[in-house]
């Protein structure tokens, strides 16, 4: 297994290119289940999870095709991939491809709309969390969808095709959201989705839902209103600026000092979870091709945040911001609200000299001089990155182990950092 070592203590200076949204990119894949036209996605990141995901389409009968890969750089940069799924030829997405990657689960919908049946395994438990698939089952029921639960898999069938309904969600869910939109797109009639989630990544699914035909609005709001139509065609849509790998760079410079220009970010997309970022001491300003992060010399401060749905703090930078503010001149405290079992890093945080206590879902760090370098162990995609930005920061060397889960969700780690200055390499066994 592949180990990430680090050589601490230098500052970061340059541009780091913001990739693809790992996390709009899955949703406007599963889309192109849902017409039997070519559906061309620009500016996909080349990951684990989107290879992943490529097979598990593969598998329904998606075709898939890449082109327009930037000029003059590395292939794994920004590719333009082309989903082909003339003709749907399995409706069941077995436990074997389902188990490695949760977001699969939501095929679901697509599914059930586009042939009226779909087999889908359940995902189970992950390390951060439970994470039930409820909402998914009854908000697709309250569009006329039958489900059964029978040997792991969640059985969904609509013969008579999908009905318009109102429904509200009774608590907020990423993924349920996009399955509902998918799957309302295609019903008879007029959905009204209340309480949905937020996040931009719902607003970029609902846009290319409308260049492929549909009619969605009020994504971003709290209420989502879709009026079904017959059929969907093929489009050209762009995913938007990965927000968490931005905010994650953002407290990379926090930690190590220096100044860097994360280019092709959007701010907007951030805007709450930057103003968090600037109230620990990180100077953050938006210019023409991205945004500009630098530290002027003062430490970092101590926050006192809580993550919460979009526009809140996102639970995707929770264990990022408690790498920052390990070092902060302060007592700081980061209470966790979206999912139970997502502070692993904290462990982990601690090998590296952190002074971190937990209290059910709150962690109070106690702000330390410094860090030491020591080997740890990622645990999770965002677990594993705060451990990567610490480790840029501590005295001496730093060693990540398992870094496959930073490989899920990060675009060329490794050559980012290297090209800002840190001393950063990837041992492969
Ligand atoms: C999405 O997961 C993201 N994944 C996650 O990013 C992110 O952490 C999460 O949203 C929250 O922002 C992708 O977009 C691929 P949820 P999702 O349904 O959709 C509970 C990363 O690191 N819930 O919004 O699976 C659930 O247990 C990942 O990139 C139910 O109770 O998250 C959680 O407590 C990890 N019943 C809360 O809702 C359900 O049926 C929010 O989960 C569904 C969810």
């Amino acid at each position: 297994m592949d180990q990430i070592r680090i050589s601490g203590g230098n500052e970061l200076n340059g541009v780091i290119p913001i990739s693809g949204a790992k996390n709009a990119s899955l949703p406007l894949m599963i889309a192109s289940l849902l017409t039997d036209d070519t559906l061309t996605l620009e500016n996909v990141p080349h990951l684990a999870d989107v290879e992943s995901l490529i097979r598990i389409l593969g598998n329904h009968g998606v075709d898939y095709s890449v082109t327009g890969r930037r000029q003059a750089e590395d292939s794994n940069y920004a590719r333009t991939v082309h989903f082909t799924a003339r003709n749907i030829v399995d409706i069941t997405a077995p436990y074997e491809l389902v188990s490695k990657m949760r977001a699969s689960f939501w095929v679901i919908g697509p599914l059930l709309a586009r042939v009226g049946e779909a087999r889908v395994s359940l995902p189970g438990g992950c390390a951060i969390g439970t994470r039930p698939v409820d909402l998914f089952i009854e908000s697709l029921e309250a569009l006329g969808a039958d489900i059964e639960i029978e040997n792991g898999y969640a059985h969904a069938v609509a013969r008579n095709g999908l009905k318009g309904a109102h429904y509200r969600f009774p608590k907020i869910s990423v993924g349920a959201t996009h399955v509902l939109m998918m799957a309302a797109s295609l019903a008879e009639g007029d959905t009204i989705i209340d309480n949905p989630a937020r996040e931009p990544e719902v607003v970029n699914l609902a846009d290319c839902l409308n260049a492929m035909g549909g009619k969605v609005e009020g994504a971003g709001t709290e209420q989502i209103r879709i009026t079904g139509v017959t059929s969907l065609s093929g489009a050209r849509h762009r995913v938007i600026p990965d927000r968490i790998e931005t905010g994650t760079y953002a407290m990379a410079v926090g930690m190590t000092g220096g100044d860097v220009l994360l280019k092709g970010a959007r701010s907007d997309l951030l805007d709450n979870a930057l103003d968090v970022l600037r109230g620990a001491g990180i100077e953050i300003t938006k210019v023409d091709d991205g945004i500009r992060v630098y530290r002027n010399g003062n430490g970092i401060m101590p926050v006192n945040v809580r993550t919460e749905p979009y526009p809140g703090f996102p639970t995707d930078l929770q264990a990022q911001l408690m790498g920052l503010v390990t070092m902060a001149s302060g007592t700081s405290s980061i209470t966790e609200t979206i999912f139970e079992n997502r502070f692993m890093h904290v462990q982990e945080l601690a090998r590296l000299g952190a002074d971190i206590s937990l209290s059910g879902q709150t962690a109070t760090i106690s702000g330390v001089p410094f860090l030491k370098g020591a080997q740890v162990m990622a645990t999770d995609l965002r677990a594993s990155v705060s451990l990567v930005i610490a480790g840029l920061a501590a005295e001496g060397e730093t060693t990540v182990n398992r870094v496959y889960h930073l490989d899920r969700g990060f675009e060329r780690l490794e050559a980012k950092l290297q090209a800002c200055g840190a001393d950063i390499s990837r041992i492969s066994h």
